[in-house]
Order: C-alpha cells, then sequence, then structure tokens
C-alpha cells in the first residue's frame, strides 16, 4: 500500500478517536479531575488500542460508529494503567508522551483519582451502548474488554510485573507478565472489533491468537526501546526498567535474541491477518510497521 496513502487514512483514524474521546471527556464539574483525565489522554499517545478495534470492525465489513466508544474505552482503559503504572509506588517515572506524567504535573491524590475516573468512564460508555443497543455482540465485547482490564489480564500482569522487581524470575514469569499486563489489552481490541463487526466464534479465536503474539512482540519491542532509544524520541524515560531493577526480554536474552523473537511472533500474527483477505490489507500494514517502531 503506498505509504502516503496508508499515513492519510492512519490520520483519520486517529482524528476520529479523538474526537470522540473529547466528547466523552468534556469538562464538567469538577473541572479538575476532567483537566486531568484530558492532560493525560491528549498528550499524545499512538492510540493502537482504539486502531486496532476500528480495523479489526472494518475487516469483515462493520461499521466504525458502532465501534468508536468500545475503542475509545480502550484507550482511557489503557492511559489510567499507564497513569498508575508511573507513580512512585509503581515505576516511578515522571515523563509519558512527551509531557510530565499526571502525578508530576497535578499531584499524586489527583493522578490516582483521574486514572481511576478514566476507567470508571469507559465503563459508563460502554454500559451505555450494551443498553441501547440491544444485540448481543455488544455485551460480548464488553466482555472482551473487562476480562481483558481485570486481574486476568492487564491487572494480574501489572501485579507480578511489581512484584518481580529485584528477583530472578524465569521465562514462564516473564511471558505470563508479556501475555496479561500488554498483550491483554491488544487482543481485546481486535476480539471487541471482530465480534462487532461480524466475525464468527472461530474467527474471534483466530483474532486471540493474533492478539497475543502481537501483543508479547510489542511488548518485547517495548523493552527492547527501553534500553535503546532516547527519551526524546519515546516521549518516556529510557532505562526505566532497569531502574526498577525489572528482568525484561532484553535482559533475560539479549538484544539479538529478542530482535529475532519480537519477528517470529509478528509474522505469525501476518499471517492470520493475511488470511482474512483483501479487506485486511490496512490492518496488515498497520501490524506490520509496529516491528519497526520507534516509539
Ligand atoms: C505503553 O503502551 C505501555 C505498554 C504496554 C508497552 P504504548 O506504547 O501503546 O503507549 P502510548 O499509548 O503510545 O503512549
Ligand atoms: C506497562 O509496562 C504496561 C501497562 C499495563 C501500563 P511498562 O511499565 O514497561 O510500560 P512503559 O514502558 O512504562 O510504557
Ligand atoms: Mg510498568
Ligand atoms: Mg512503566
Ligand atoms: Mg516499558
Amino acid at each position: 500500500m503506498d505509504n502516503i496513502i496508508f499515513e492519510k487514512k492512519l490520520n483519520q483514524y486517529i482524528d476520529y478517536i479523538n474526537n470522540r474521546l473529547s466528547e466523552i471527556l468534556s469538562i464538567e464539574y469538577p473541572p479538575k479531575i476532567y483537566e486531568a483525565m484530558r492532560y493525560s489522554v491528549f498528550a499524545g499517545g499512538k492510540r493502537l488500542r482504539p486502531i486496532l478495534a476500528i480495523m479489526s470492525c472494518e475487516m469483515l465489513g462493520g461499521n466504525k460508529e458502532e465501534i468508536i466508544d468500545f475503542a475509545c474505552a480502550l484507550e482511557m482503559i489503557h492511559t489510567y494503567s499507564l497513569i498508575h503504572d508511573d507513580l512512585p509506588a509503581m515505576d516511578n517515572d515522571d515523563f509519558r508522551r512527551g509531557a510530565p506524567t499526571c502525578h508530576k504535573k497535578f499531584d499524586e491524590a489527583t493522578a490516582i483519582l483521574a486514572g481511576d475516573a478514566l476507567l470508571n468512564k469507559a465503563y459508563e460508555v460502554m454500559i451505555d451502548n450494551v443498553i441501547l443497543k440491544k444485540e448481543e455482540k455488544f455485551q460480548k465485547a464488553m466482555k472482551y474488554i473487562s476480562d481483558a482490564a481485570g486481574v486476568k489480564g492487564m491487572i494480574g500482569g501489572q501485579v507480578i510485573d511489581v512484584i518481580s522487581e529485584g528477583k530472578k524470575i524465569d521465562s514462564d514469569t516473564l511471558l505470563y507478565i508479556h501475555k496479561n499486563k500488554t498483550a491483554a489489552l491488544i487482543t481485546a481490541p481486535l476480539k471487541a472489533g471482530g465480534i462487532i463487526g461480524g466475525m464468527s466464534d472461530d474467527e474471534i479465536k483466530l483474532m486471540e491468537k493474533a492478539g497475543e503474539n502481537i501483543g508479547i512482540a510489542f511488548q518485547i519491542k517495548d523493552d527492547i526501546l527501553d534500553v535503546t532509544s532516547t527519551t526524546e524520541v519515546l516521549g518516556k524515560p529510557v532505562f526505566s526498567d532497569e531502574k526498577n531493577d525489572k528482568i525484561t526480554y532484553v535482559t533475560m536474552f539479549g538484544i539479538e535474541k529478542a530482535e529475532k523473537d519480537l519477528k517470529i511472533l509478528m509474522d505469525d500474527a501476518l499471517g492470520i491477518i493475511d488470511g482474512f483477505g483483501e479487506k485486511s490489507k490496512f490492518l496488515y500494514e498497520y501490524i506490520k510497521k509496529l516491528v519497526s517502531r520507534i516509539k
């Protein structure tokens, strides 16, 4: 696909997502909390999860208006996880999305509450959709997303990540961390988008497999960038993992194997996406570019 066409289409998706996020997060009382929520959401961010949700929905001819609120819910859950991940009690980082972290810009109490508020808002938006549109597919989408955000997903991964600091963990534990803290919230948009876009149970299973591989690969790349990039490019501090004495894919296996394995995982996922034929082209290109992402 022509690169200019690709970038143009990608920016259209991002604008669409940002416009809806801005509506959802319009400032009400008390303004302070909305300011903090908006600060972190609009600081930047690739919008990976909502983009995956919309692309997956459209792949079998689904309508993006049907998935947009779930896509925004995913971005709000993701942003809350970043705000809390950066807190002094967790990774203690001062920079995120090219700007001071929420607790640095405001204060810790505001950052905790802004995270809580974003998480809650995500559920408010999803349940409004489920109530309004009576079809079962919306309930299923909400179920996929809430399962992925919980202890059997992102939170579980964060728990093991944090309690493993300073410890020698084995590769199964590292895989558990990658699968849960990161891959869960990358699989969920592919499944939620797929179900709303009309995928069968078998097709959803394929998306689950692809999502898991993309998610693990995405975290391997994040671990690589933590030691190879710069704060300016990344928009967040480099060497955060070393500072927190975390075992990452890079410290466990070395950069070379990390690069190799991430490519294998991505190729496997691309094979699955390719199997969906012509309509999967854009998602295919988007995922392919994640391998060489620089931030
Ligand atoms: C960062 O996610 C946290 C990880 C799971 C690696 P992203 O790299 O998607 O961060 P943003 O949304 O672009 O800021
Ligand atoms: C965090 O992983 C994943 C989340 C669920 C937030 P990291 O701690 O490696 O993410 P970054 O590097 O701070 O973005
Ligand atoms: Mg972390
Ligand atoms: Mg972190
Ligand atoms: Mg990281």
